[in-house]
Parts: C-alpha cells; structure tokens; sequence
C-alpha cells in the first residue's frame, strides 16, 4: 500500500525524490507521532483507567513504524526494488557449503590437495536464496536420544558410502528404515568406544578413562572424527571433544556429528594453519584419518605440535587392514621410522604402543628444545599467539615463549581458571573484573532468553496441524552457536542453568582476541570474519546467539543481507536466533528478518536502555 501511493507521486514528482523530500517526509511523520502522542495524553487526562503502559506501547509501536518507514522510503529512494521474500534455492543447493568449490578452485590453479581447501576468495555471487531443506526433513530427535538414533533423510550419504564405511570409528552403524541408528552404550551391542577410550586412558597410565580430566585432558581435537562416536562417549564424561574434518559432499563426518550434537566445524590439514591458536587442546586425536604425518616434511605434525598444550597427548590409531602382506611387526616399524625423528625433534616422547594405537607425550620443559641436535626444526621467532586466521602452515615450533606455557598436568582441576590464569590472559584480552561482571550480566540475560524460546511470544504464530499447544522448550537445543563472544558468558551461563547444550563459541576475526581464554576453559571455539560463510554445513545450529554483531558489521565491508542467509542457511527449520543490538540495528534487523522469511518479534527489555532483542524463529519451509 505504502508503495504504491509512493509510486503515483513517483510518476507525478519523477522517479528519483530529491533526499531534501524524503526529510520532509520524515518530519511530517514525527509531526504525527507528536500529534497521536499528545493526543494520546489528553485521552489519559480525561479517562484515567487506561493504563499508562498501553499508552506507552502504543505510542512506542507508531515510532518504530515511523523509523521502518524511513528506511522503505529510504531504499526506494535509493532505487532497490521494495523487499521481498527470498526464494528457496534449488534442489542442487541442499547441502550447500559456501567456499568449497573444487571445479572452481581446479580451475583457478589451485593443486596438490589445495582444490579441497578453503577459497571465499573465488566466491561468485550467486543469485541470493534460502537454502531449502531436502524432501525427507525431519526435526531431529531431541538429546540425548538424537546422540544415537538421526534421520537418514537430514544427511547426504549414499548406500554404498554407508556400508563401504570401514574405519574403526564409522563402520558400527545400523541403518533402520529412515533412521540411522549409532550403538548406545547402554544398548545390548556398543561400538568398542568404551574399550576404546579405557585402553588409551590405561595407557596414559591411568585407571579408568573416567580419571581422563584430574589428568588434564578436558579438551580433545578428533581429527577425522567418523561420525563421532568417540565425541559421543566422552561427552558423558565431560570431555570436550571437538571434531574437524575436511569438506566432503557426501557421507560427511561433520554434519554427521553435529547432526548428532556433537561439536563439530570443517578444516583441514592442507595448507594453512587451523583456526585455533597455539597451545590449545589437551590432546589430539586421529584414529585412521588418513593424513601422512611424516609428509610436507612434517608440517602437519608441527601443526599438531603448536595446538597441543604442553604435556598434552598425540594419539594416533593406524589402519589395521590394509597391508595385510607384511606381519605387524615390520608395519610397526615402517609407520614409526620417520615418525620417530619428527617426533624426537619436536620433543615429545613416545609414551606408550598397543595393537595399533601410539600415544605421544609434548614435552613440559620449555627447556627441552634446546638440547635437541643441531638442524633440528626451529623455534618460531614472531608472536607466538598472533592470529592464525588464514595463516600459512609454518616450518617452526610455536608457543614456547607463551605466557600460557603451562603443563595441563599442573592447572586447576575445576572448570573455572584460577586467578593466576586469568593474570596470564590479563596480559591478552582478559581483565578478571570484566570478566566477573560480563558473567554476572549473562546469567541475568540468560534467565530472559530462555522464556522467550517459545513459539508462544509469536501470537500469530502458525501451530502446526495435530500439535498441542506449545510448551516452553526443554532438551529442544544442543548446538548453540554464540557469533560475537566476549569472554564465553553465554555459554558459561548456559552451563550453569545446566542446560544440554554445547556453544560454539566464535570470537569474530577482527575482535580483540579471547579465544585463548576461552579454549584454556575448556569450551569449543573458534576464530571467525563473519563477511565470509561459516564452515559448516545447512541445518547444523539449533540456535543462534549475536550480541552487538550487527552494529559492528554495519562498519564493515560486508552486506548484512548475505550474513541473514548465511545465518538462515547452517539454522536448522525451527530453530532460534537471538539478536541483541541497538535499537536502530535491531529496526534494520527486523526488515531483514522478514526477508528470509523468519517469524520475528522485537523485545523491549523495559531497563531503560536503546538495547532490543530480535527474537526470531525459522520457520519449516516445505514445497
Ligand atoms: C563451481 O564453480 C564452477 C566453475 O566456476 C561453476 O560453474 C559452478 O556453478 C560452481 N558451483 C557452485 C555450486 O557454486
Ligand atoms: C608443576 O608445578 C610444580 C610446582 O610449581 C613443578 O615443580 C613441576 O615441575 C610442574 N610440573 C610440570 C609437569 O610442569
Ligand atoms: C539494559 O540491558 C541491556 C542488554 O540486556 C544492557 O546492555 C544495558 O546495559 C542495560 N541498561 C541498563 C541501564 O541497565
């Protein structure tokens, strides 16, 4: 309506008003709010039994409309054509993961394993959709049921990838109908995790694998995780286990395991350095991940190296099957030969062998590196807590002149740091008061977003045919994914209230940098610039979390628009976004919102601030 009365004075004054009208416009709209307002208040002179809050809303709910107004007038103005619904994108585009294109990369020169890597430089904008779930959709199951029984339908895998899956950590699964089934340990058969995960904690010299964390081991990298079913058991001992593997268009680990619930981002050992800083996990794991660690002469082993804590472990499980010509003892020696000097001159002891299994100790002693043979591998000489986004894999030992060089045998054994941990980080990113009062004002903000979670703030909200009225959700959320974290107080908070959920934690590129803080807690995180699409696949995330996101992109080079499809396309059909901004972020927010199609309710938090929340719901797009 609005346009088209736009429209007919466009083709009475021309199509392009001089921006001079658009103010005069603008004023004459304030001229009405004054109006109504005023008006308003002489109704409440003579008839006082109407609440003043009414009032108030009514009066604030005609100042929104007039400052959405604006911005319409102002994009006509500009000459974009009047929003509108995307559509959804085409069938091919289902499983669709941004900056992974190796026809593409091939054809830009990319070779030896680089056309598999990461390249949103060679990202052609396409025409803008929703990336539409396939046919056989289903909401997943909540957790921890989802844990172990997913949709055949929500993942791309094919018959035969599924039953030619062989490895150790895949080839337990069942397939039922339309469901996949993992073994749950509790069930008559399990997967082996369980022997799996007391074998190596036996030979790290413990009793039970239950005693993994008084032993430091709180955080895990899976490299080439499977489908995740050693995430899945350590989970229940609290293990933080975060699975990475490379893009793969069908059978994925990733979407495997994040399907599953389990923490999971794509990356890969190719030829920059993963997106973590250094000396950041506990341990890391590969059971048959396929990389040949004694190649690139040895970079992908120095990259194990610079993200493993000191003290921290390097398991490797080798492939059983393969070679069955030779006796397992030459294949022992073979595999450890050129291992054996890597591993000498990183300073890391070979701690313990068993069937196929090695484990790996770093070393401790910062002064281990200097008794090593001349021509040994370097120790890198720049900051050794520099940024490692998009950082070219390096030649040289990292972290040993850190601050946070501290054996992971020697931390506090709680989750919370100690206050001589969070000095070191003081001298990063961390002052401790901050981070007391960031928590306190998470747990606060916490408490409000968890009773907006229901369909039922959306009055207009269509219920589905059969349903019963809706109930505030309870185990409906696992994966969260906080977009601009500070010092993790939502998922601290989360925690806290002991919700099942996990956060991903994503500490944007350009931002100061606390994700060491925040992974020496024990949280999964990760660097991120948000004008790029995130590496995972659609339908991954159950919510999405952005404080403050959105007054900061607007200073950026990106457009907004792509990060709301981008946000639309790893949210999985009725999952939450919750954005808290400005008012005039959140204004802008809500036009966009409406544009890929999501139920959205702007939330005043009555505290006397500008900041609204935009609490939204996709919505389950069918068609
Ligand atoms: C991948 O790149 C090729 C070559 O540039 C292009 O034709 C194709 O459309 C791209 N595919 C996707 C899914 O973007
Ligand atoms: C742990 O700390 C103690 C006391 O500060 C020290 O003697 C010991 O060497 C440390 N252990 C490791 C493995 O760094
Ligand atoms: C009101 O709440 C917002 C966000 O929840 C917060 O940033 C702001 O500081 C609060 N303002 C006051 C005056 O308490």
């Amino acid at each position: 309506m609005r346009s088209s009365w736009f429209n007919k004075l466009s083709i009475i004054i021309g199509p392009r008003p001089p921006v001079n009208w658009l103010f005069l416009c603008l004023i004459s709209l304030l001229v009405l709010i004054v109006v109504l307002g005023s008006s308003s208040s002489n109704i409440d002179d003579q008839a006082p039994d109407i609440p003043v809050s009414l009032i108030y809303t009514n009066y604030r709910r005609v100042k929104e409309q007039a400052v959405v107004d604006y911005l319409e007038l102002r994009s006509v103005a500009r000459g974009v054509s009047r929003q509108r619904e995307f559509d959804l994108c085409g069938k091919e585009r289902e499983n669709f993961v941004p900056c992974y294109n190796v026809s593409a990369n091939l054809l830009a020169g990319f070779k030896d394993g680089e056309e598999f890597d990461r390249h949103c430089e060679l990202l052609v904008e396409a025409e803008r959709c929703l990336v539409r779930p396939p046919k056989e959709y289903k909401i997943p199951l909540q957790w921890p049921a989802g844990r172990d029984v997913i949709w055949s339908g929500n993942v791309k895998i094919t018959k035969n990838q599924f039953l030619a899956s062989g490895s150790m950590t895949k080839r337990l699964m069942l397939l039922e109908e339309n469901q996949i089934a993992f073994h749950s340990e509790d069930g008559l058969i399990y997967d082996g995790m369980k022997d799996y995960s007391r074998q190596l904690a036996e030979m790290i010299g413990l009793g039970s694998d239950n005693e993994l964390p008084q032993a430091g081991v709180r955080t895990i990298l899976d490299i080439n995780c499977g489908f995740g079913s050693f995430a899945a058991h350590l989970a229940s001992l609290k293990i933080m286990t975060v699975c990475i593997a490379p893009y793969e268009a069908t059978g994925s680990q990733v979407q495997l395991a994040l399907e599953r619930g389990l923490p999971a981002v794509i990356g890969n050992f190719v030829a920059r350095q993963l997106s973590y800083p250094s000396l950041s996990y506990d341990m890391v794991h590969c059971a048959q991940c396929g990389i040949i660690w004694d190649g690139k002469d040895g970079r992908f082993l120095i990259e194990v190296d610079r993200v493993l804590k000191p003290g921290g472990y390097f398991v490797l499980t080798s492939p059983t099957s393969r070679s069955q010509g030779s006796s397992s003892q030459m294949k022992r020696r073979n595999m450890l030969m050129p291992m054996e000097e890597l591993t000498q001159q990183l300073c890391w002891t070979l701690l313990a062998q068993q069937d196929e299994t090695f484990i790996w100790q770093k070393t401790a002693d910062v002064n281990c590196y200097a008794y090593r043979k001349k021509h040994a591998i370097p120790l890198c000489k720049e900051d050794d807590d520099a940024q490692s986004y998009y950082r070219p894999l390096q030649p040289c030992i990292s972290g040993t002149s850190s601050k946070r060089w501290i054996a992971i045998q020697n931390r506090s054994s709680g989750s919370e740091l100690s206050s001589a941990e969070l000095k070191i980080n003081g001298k990063y990113c961390v002052q401790p008061e901050d981070f007391f009062e960031d928590l306190q004002f998470w747990r606060s903000a916490l408490k409000n977003y968890w009773s907006l979670l229901t369909p039922l703030i959306f009055s207009d909200h269509p219920k589905r045919p059969g349903d019963e009225d809706p109930l505030p959700p309870f185990n409906m959320i696992r994966n969260v994914m906080d977009m601009s974290t500070k010092f993790g107080g939502l998922n601290t908070a989360l925690l806290e209230e002991k919700k099942s959920v996990w956060v991903m934690n994503v500490v944007p590129a350009t931002a100061s940098n606390s994700l060491p803080f925040l992974l020496d807690r024990g949280f999964a995180g990760v660097m991120h610039d948000w004008c790029e699409p995130f590496p995972t696949y659609p339908r991954t995330y159950d919510m999405l979390h952005a404080n403050g996101i959105l007054s900061h992109l607007t200073s950026e080079r990106c457009s907004l628009m792509n990060l709301f499809l981008e946000m639309d396309r790893i949210l999985r059909p009725e999952g939450w976004v919750i954005l808290s901004d400005n008012m005039g972020a959140i204004e802008m927010a809500r036009t966009l919102a409406a544009q890929v199609r999501w139920e959205a309710r702007i939330i005043d938090l009555q505290n006397g601030s500008d900041q609204r929340l935009l609490v939204c719901q996709k919505p389950f797009l069918k068609k």
